[in-house]
């Protein structure tokens, strides 16, 4: 598990009260993937040039992120009534886009001085939206290929995509390029499984593929 350093930037102990409260909402192994994605997240905003400001916002992202991940189905639908999300049958029928959804919301409402970007990356980080800001898509990558994942397809993407960036001249493009295959292999997983596919997902897939196609005819 990552743990703070000398290097860390300043704000990162501004944070360090807020440590408790998610290691008992997640339990041991959650917060350890918690404290893993904050500091993937510190890497990559080094990596993608973000700004001290931006920094702070994606590192709040990380650990924010699944703070009511640990909460079951009824829990969820529970907690949707009471922070007044409408959620559509697409939504209730996912677990993982239901914490994502709900634990925005939570942001919103517990920890507004962290600022709407945080809020916004938490409810893109499990299916993605269009329009996805970079901040939007490093908690996405962050939260995938923090090195304490052990899945199989976790461990390649961490490897393809550090393999990738030695040589990339286009590091947006490969971030996107990161995302889409992603959310291409996840969409393909819960084809497999017979899980159903959100709207979003797709919709991000799409809004990837087509930005691509754009960013080639204006080459
Ligand atoms: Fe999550
Ligand atoms: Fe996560």
């Amino acid at each position: 598990m990552r743990t703070t350093s000398t290097a860390d930037p300043a704000f990162v102990k501004k944070y360090a009260s807020l440590l408790p409260l998610l290691r008992e909402r997640e339990g041991e192994k959650r917060f350890a993937h918690t404290l893993a994605v904050a500091g993937e997240c510190l890497s990559l905003a080094a990596l993608f040039g973000l700004s001290e400001e931006k920094t702070e916002e994606l590192y709040a992202a990380g650990l924010l992120h699944d703070i009511t991940k640990n909460c079951g189905e009824a829990e969820q639908r529970a907690l949707a009534g009471s922070l007044g999300l409408s959620l559509t049958k697409e939504d209730l029928a996912s677990a993982p886009v239901l914490h994502a959804l709900t634990g925005a919301a939570l942001i919103r409402r517990d920890f507004p001085s962290s600022g709407p970007a945080v809020a916004n990356a938490v409810e893109a980080h499990t299916t993605g939206k269009p329009g996805m800001t970079l901040l939007d898509k490093l908690l996405f990558l962050a939260d995938t290929i923090e090195p304490t994942r052990k899945q199989t397809v976790c461990r390649a993407a961490r490897e393809r995509f550090y393999r990738a960036l030695e040589s990339a001249s286009d590091r947006p493009a490969l971030l996107d390029r990161t995302i889409l295959e992603l959310l291409e292999s996840t969409k393909a997983h819960l084809a497999e499984e017979g899980f159903p596919i959100h709207p979003l997902t797709q919709q991000t897939i799409d809004w990837l593929k087509q930005s691509r196609m754009e960013l080639q005819e204006r080459k």
